[in-house]
């Protein structure tokens, strides 16, 4: 596979012509026209474009026509029939990282926009919540951070996690019905097994944000033997749970579509009208649940989230709601009051 997806305007501005409309041929000296190049350029162009995987079918009179593109998670994939205004408008996809959440905090120290996304197809340091590490090979899984610059007060910004949750539940919940939940407060599974994770990191002065990195990592196309033992029974991929490989590119563009709309709901009214879909998506509401949070550890029976997205437990001495923590399930059943 190659590393670096491909940049020059040419082949793009190819791609472009062909792509608008896929059922029409063209011949190259009718793209050589079009584009205001030499036919060699065209020629030329073309052969770049098979090699980095698209289809093109070329018929015995020599007419042209495109046929499919590489599921490659390349700037131009990526904004080709992206539905976002802001989210991923500008895009830099890298070939291997060490991160791309470490990507995009350059990035945004370097002032990039509000919405600019970042991608790599391999990620050699991918990092994980509580100094883990995120298990990250080429092609399988998409590895992709969102630089934002909100203008609420920081205090709001783990919440945004939360709401990342929910937009990234709701995705993959077209492609695996009924079987997706949110392990408070920001795990995503499929069938009780880890499918993505959030990793948000926040560079504000007091009350007010520089800027804020959502890094999102999704198990896609992995096969069970792909993951390294130590995770093989908690983690899980889209296909391993439906047999399916799916469209990587086809995937993130639909997540940062819905990630846009949270967005725009979450800076409005924090998280006042996702809680119920969220609720909807928890895989702890009901049961008995065991809470480590800095040094402390408490138990209790899981009963709500609120509006700022704190769990809230029953314990015996009365309710507790905490904004963030690792919780483990002490109940696999729910109780009957619930
Ligand atoms: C977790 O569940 O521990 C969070 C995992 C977050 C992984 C993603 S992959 C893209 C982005 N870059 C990183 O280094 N981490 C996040």
């Amino acid at each position: 596979m190659p590393q670096q997806p491909p940049s020059d305007k040419l082949p793009d501005d190819l791609l472009l012509v062909l792509r608008k409309r896929p059922e029409k041929s063209y011949t190259t000296f009718g793209l050589a026209r079009k584009l205001s190049r030499p036919p060699e350029d065209i020629i030329q162009a073309l052969l770049r474009l098979e090699e980095w995987g698209y289809k093109i079918h070329t018929t015995r009179k020599g007419e042209i026509s495109f046929r499919s593109a590489p599921d490659l998670l390349t700037a131009t994939e990526m904004t080709y029939g992206l539905k976002t205004k802001l989210i991923g408008r500008r895009f830099f996809a890298f070939g291997k990282v060490t991160s791309t959440n470490e990507m995009a905090a350059q990035l945004a120290e370097a002032g990039v926009y509000d919405g600019t996304v970042v991608t790599a197809e391999e990620q050699t340091h991918g990092r994980g919540r509580l100094g883990r590490s995120w298990y990250s090979p080429p092609g399988a899984g998409i590895y992709v951070s969102i630089i934002l610059r909100p203008k609420f007060r920081a205090e709001l910004a783990p919440g945004i996690s939360i709401m990342t949750a929910l937009a990234l539940s709701e995705t993959l919940n077209e492609y695996m019905l009924g079987k997706v939940q949110v392990k408070w407060p920001n795990d995503v599974l499929i069938e009780g097994k880890k499918v993505a994770g959030i990793l948000t990191e926040l560079s504000a002065d007091g009350p007010t944000i520089n800027q804020l990195i959502v890094g999102v990592g999704i198990n896609v196309n992995h096969r069970a033997g792909d993951f390294p033992a130590d995770i093989r029974d908690h983690a899980t991929s889209i296909r391993r749970a439906s047999g399916r490989n799916e469209q990587r590119v086809l995937l993130l563009q639909r997540f940062l579509a819905r990630f846009e709309k949270e967005y725009s709901k979450y800076e409005k009214d924090g998280l006042a009208r996702s809680r119920t879909r969220l609720k909807a998506y928890s895989s702890l509401l009901g049961h008995d649940v065991t809470l480590v949070s800095g040094t402390d550890t408490i138990t209790g029976h899981a009963v709500d989230i609120d509006r700022e997205g704190r769990l809230v437990l029953r314990t015996k001495e009365g309710k507790a709601s905490i904004a963030s923590g690792e919780v483990t399930v002490s109940s696999a059943k729910p109780r009957a009051s619930d």
